[in-house]
């Protein structure tokens, strides 16, 4: 037995830590890790597996383990392989402390431990039925209740060689509702098993040598519905819909540090590593070799080698295999770099992401749109009754952006909220084609939609900046944005490229129509031009600062526009929102008499977009408005206004492009001050409060 040192140990510790550090952009509530190995030494219960959490950052959990290190020497020397799983938590329900953070257990011995990203909707019965069985629950989460169940099946075992994967078969069959979920148990040492449904996970596999195989071949089980056959409760389960309840948007991540004899292309005994997490952003620095799993794959590793199995369903058009992928993400793209935060690093990459998301797509001397991902469906997209956009907070208003053109381009668009589209139980035809437009790919509201959608039987298409996530896998085609990973929770350069991916859209979709062939030119000519402007408009930056000052220890402020520059309103008073937490509202310009200009006064500041478009004058006659009830704007207009200058206390100018794409350059500038309020109120610019990147439950 090759046993693992405590040198060793601290290293997996080490990698559970940053893997988690670097997925905490996605929930920053509590944390938690559990730190467990294969011993020779155990009782009848097999080693101990030890659980720390912290209520907070990744890095107060860091400080609690390194506190704990020495008191637990003599539990270290008895690993010979290892295994940790770490998980960090955006509450839903249940108040972020220790006892709700994960991993949840399934009594005081940790006899069965497990992590959670994602929601029940059906704990509640599981929870009553459990404690008339004398199980006992410490948390208000939903997920205690599968760490309680689990334990209940091995407790009630058929056979004594019953094993781990097959316990964790049988609890997702009895589990509604989203999850990604890694076990462990004192149990089944050297054994890790992870599984999922709705909420996303990848396995990275790192070999020092070339694997021999670019497929793992699934193992299909016929394992039955045990637990609920003749059993009184199962009814009351499906009659009843549950309230979402529970935890979390949240992640894991699990290494297992073994060897297998086997997978390796010379057939030498190498070391094989296998990690599981959220996020492919976790384990770029170990490996860019995934495997994404499919909903209900549970995959088991057993000692160093993986296995993926799964239930069979009589379904002949599954897949038998789950591909090994290469993922072209770098490292350093989700680090910092000189930057002070994420979110000024990404606001000040957009000159560049723009470019990338139009590579190879803008044939510039054929003056032609490409998008390869559409190419396979584009005539039924150009037939079709109706498009539809759907999406959530930044990536809704990104749709709102170029809903305009789309509209003036097809005739045809539609733009929705997720939530509310879904809420509505909005009518879906099968020659609507409908869009998800997500940064992550995985946003819960999106993905619901999206199955909605693919059930009436649109056509659906993806717009997303995260390869192989649940969007992009499940959408008949779509645009991946290519703006590079966003960790920032605000998010900005996914914003302009979602943007400039749309505004692609509109031209694939209009390239045939003679009577827009000028229009065509114009916005063709004006895509080229962009990253320069973009660039020019990031020179603003200090005078920007400098405007903070100004205004960071407000309580409020309007943002009015309208035409093209709506979304920049609503995009602009979100910023303002998430990462400042002052009060910001964008306001349709047009709508101002109709209510809004009753907050108008000397003290309130005001910022007013003004784009020399087909609503100029409209724009102008709302600063009049807001100028007569001694309203002081701030402006943002184009280099050559001279007319609105004279109403400004302050003007920010930006450089002219053609009005559908002006959007993009009147963002920024708010991206910017948003960031330097936030930086002057000395708050946390990448994890805002209460918020997530990626939030996949409902
Ligand atoms: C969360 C984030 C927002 C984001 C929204 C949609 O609420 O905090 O910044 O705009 O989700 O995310 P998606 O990944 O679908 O674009």
């Amino acid at each position: 037995i090759n046993f693992c040192t405590p040198r060793e140990r601290k290293y997996i510790l080490e990698v559970l830590v940053n893997g988690l550090k670097r997925l905490e952009y996605r929930g920053y509530d509590s944390a938690g890790m559990i730190d467990g190995g294969n011993s020779t030494n155990t009782d009848n219960k097999g080693p101990p597996i030890a659980v720390i959490k912290q209520r907070g950052k990744v890095s107060a959990l860091e400080e609690k383990i390194n506190s704990k290190k020495n008191e637990e020497l003599d539990f270290e020397f008895k690993f010979s392989t290892h295994t940790g799983i770490a998980h960090t938590r955006w509450a839903t329900h249940g108040v972020p402390n220790c006892v709700n953070s994960h991993p949840q257990r399934s009594d005081d011995n940790n006899e069965f431990v497990v992590v959670h990203n994602g929601i029940l909707t059906n704990y509640k019965s599981f929870k009553t039925f459990l404690q008339s069985h004398n199980y006992e629950f410490e948390s208000d989460t939903d997920t205690e209740v599968i760490a309680k169940l689990i334990k209940y099946l091995w407790d009630n075992r058929e056979s004594e060689t019953i094993q781990f994967a097959t316990l964790v078969e049988r609890v997702i069959q009895q589990l509604e509702g989203a999850f990604a979920l890694v076990f462990k148990s004192r149990y089944f040492p050297g054994q890790c098993i992870a599984t999922r449904r709705g909420s996303p996970l990848l396995i990275g596999v790192h070999s020092k040598s070339k694997l021999s195989t670019d497929n793992i071949p699934i193992l299909y089980s016929s394992c039955k519905l045990q637990l609920c056959s003749g059993m009184k409760y199962r009814t009351c389960f499906q009659q009843t819909l549950f309230p979402t309840a529970g935890t979390n948007q949240s992640m894991q991540l699990c290494r297992l540090n073994s060897t297998t004899e086997l997978v390796t292309q010379n057939g030498e005994s190498e070391g094989i590593e296998f990690y599981f997490a959220s996020d492919a952003s976790a384990i770029i620095e170990h490996t860019n070799q995934v495997i994404f799993l499919e909903d209900d794959d549970v995959a088991a590793v057993v000692d160093g080698a993986l296995t993926i199995h799964r239930v069979k369903r009589g379904k002949s058009t599954e897949s038998t295999t789950r591909t090994v992928t290469s993922l072209q993400l770098e490292l350093q793209q989700i680090m910092k770099g000189n930057f002070k935060s994420f979110m000024q690093k990404e606001i000040f990459e957009q000159p560049e992401s723009v470019v990338n998301t139009m590579r190879g797509r803008m044939q510039w001397e054929e003056q032609r749109v490409v998008l390869g991902g559409l190419m396979d469906h584009i005539d039924e997209i150009r037939r079709c009754r109706r498009i539809i956009i759907i999406a959530c907070g930044t990536s809704y208003h990104s749709a709102i952006a170029t809903r305009q053109l789309i509209e003036e381009m097809t005739e045809l668009p539609m733009v929705e909220l997720a939530s509310d589209f879904l809420d509505r139980e909005t009518p879906i035809f099968r020659d609507d084609v409908c869009f998800f437009i997500s940064q992550s790919g995985e946003t819960a509201d999106t993905l619901m939609a999206l199955h909605y959608c693919k059930k009436r039987g649109s056509l659906t298409v993806g717009i997303t900046n995260t390869v192989g996530s649940s969007i992009s896998r499940i959408t008949d085609c779509g645009v991946h944005i290519n703006a590079g990973p966003e960790i920032g929770v605000a998010s900005t350069k996914a914003y302009t490229s979602q943007f400039t991916a749309l505004v692609m859209f509109a031209l694939m979709m209009s390239e045939d129509r003679f009577s827009k062939r000028k229009r065509y030119l114009e916005i063709v000519n004006a895509l080229k031009e962009l990253p320069e402007k973009i660039k020019e408009v990031l020179t603003l930056d200090a005078e920007i600062k400098k405007l903070s000052d100004s205004l960071y220890k407000k309580k409020s402020l309007l943002v009015m526009g309208r035409g093209f520059n709506f979304a920049t309103c609503l995009e602009g008073a979100l910023k303002i929102k998430e990462i400042t937490y002052m009060h910001s509202e964008g306001i349709l310009a047009g709508e101002l008499k109709h209510g809004p200009l009753a907050l108008v006064d000397v003290d309130m500041p005001i910022l007013m977009i003004v784009s020399k478009d087909n609503v100029y004058t409209k724009v102008q006659n709302a600063l009049q408005q807001v100028v007569a009830r001694h309203g002081r704007p701030i402006i943002i207009c184009e280099n050559d206004d001279e007319e609105s200058v004279k109403y400004a206390s302050h003007i920010l100018k930006v450089p002219h492009t053609v009005d559908c794409l002006q959007g993009i350059l009147t963002v920024i500038p708010l991206q910017l001050l948003s960031f330097h309020i936030a930086q002057l109120k000395g708050l946390d610019v990448d994890f805002p409060r209460n918020l997530a990147k990626s939030v996949t439950v409902e």
